[in-house]
């Protein structure tokens, strides 16, 4: 079997409301580590992984996401006549030559499974990605998350959701899922819930953002209404999907950042600077040094 994911599915139309008051004019997933926005560590990791399409499910009020893909004439004409080859090259190679970018509006914040929804005339009827830019996995030398995930998709069919263990009461953050057992890094989903209380939740295993999925999907989410936080869930779309066809649970190699909270945003940055050529010393003396003073001022 081989099947191939070429399309990934971007859902950035969220409003960034926890990292307010910045997120009143800069859009959430243009806010950067160190020096690349979010939405490139994402855009990177789906084109490492083979995709070649780009679907973005953004909403009309927000275009930033738009403006970084599209062509920068005059700042790549200045760079270009400044003789700056290495920051032209930047510039240019946001997304690979190959790679196309398209752009679909969600006409209403109804939720993420309704997000995805909205790409469904885009991706057509084959399997795709889902990336959550929020989530920044960090795998150092390795393929990326989605990589190992469409890997294994490509060489077992079904779907394959990212999992990672959280603390018992973080359940009420995520979809957490119950599996039948691991083989390696790979376990049958048995049932999924998208935000139980720690009283509630069948495990402590937490969906991260990265999704491989079969185009039934799009069925399910058809028919699927507004459950967790009044909004169309794509856990419950999944939970109908596992039912009829196999969805695996995936634990990715490879460290997760919550970018969407300000502890995991800050989190992500330390690591990108001190994994950074031209910063990680010096940044790691800043550290120290801003360790030391408010130890100093302490006493
Ligand atoms: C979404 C999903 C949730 C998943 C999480 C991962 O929630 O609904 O199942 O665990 O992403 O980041 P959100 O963070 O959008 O509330």
């Amino acid at each position: 079997m081989t099947v191939r994911v070429r399309k990934a599915v971007f859902p950035v139309a969220g409003l960034g409301t926890r990292f307010l008051p910045a997120t009143k004019v800069v859009a959430k997933e243009m806010l950067p580590i160190v020096d690349r926005p979010l939405i490139q560590y994402a855009v990177d990791e789906a084109v490492e992984a083979g995709c070649d399409t780009l679907i973005f499910v953004t909403n009309r009020y927000k275009h930033a996401v738009a403006d970084y893909f599209d062509k920068a004439y005059e700042l790549e004409h200045k760079l270009e006549t400044a003789g700056k080859g290495e920051l032209l090259e930047l510039v240019r190679n946001v997304v690979p030559a190959h790679v196309r970018t398209i752009f679909v509006t969600q006409p209403e914040a109804l939720g993420l499974g309704h997000a995805v929804l909205c790409a469904q005339p885009v991706v057509g009827d084959e399997p795709f990605a889902v990336i959550l830019p929020d989530d920044l996995i960090w795998n150092r030398n390795g393929r990326g998350a989605l990589g190992q995930m469409v890997d294994h998709v490509a060489a077992h069919g079904g779907s394959a959701i990212a999992v990672e263990n959280v603390s018992a009461d973080k359940t009420g953050s995520y979809g957490i899922v119950d599996v039948e057992q691991f083989d390696h890094q790979v376990g049958r989903i048995r049932s999924i819930v998208e935000k139980p209380r720690p009283e509630e939740a069948p495990s402590t295993l937490a969906v991260v953002g990265r999704y491989v999925l079969e185009a039934q999907i799009f069925e399910h989410l058809h028919n699927t209404r507004p459950g967790a936080g009044g909004e169309i869930q794509l856990t419950d779309a999944i939970a109908r999907l596992l039912q009829d066809s196999p969805v695996n649970a995936y634990k990715f190699s490879g460290t997760r950042f919550d970018c969407g909270s300000h502890l995991g945003f800050v989190e992500a940055t330390i690591r990108f600077a001190l994994d950074n050529e031209k910063l990680s010393d010096s940044a790691a003396a800043a550290m120290q040094k801003a360790l030391d003073e408010l130890a100093a001022s302490a006493h």
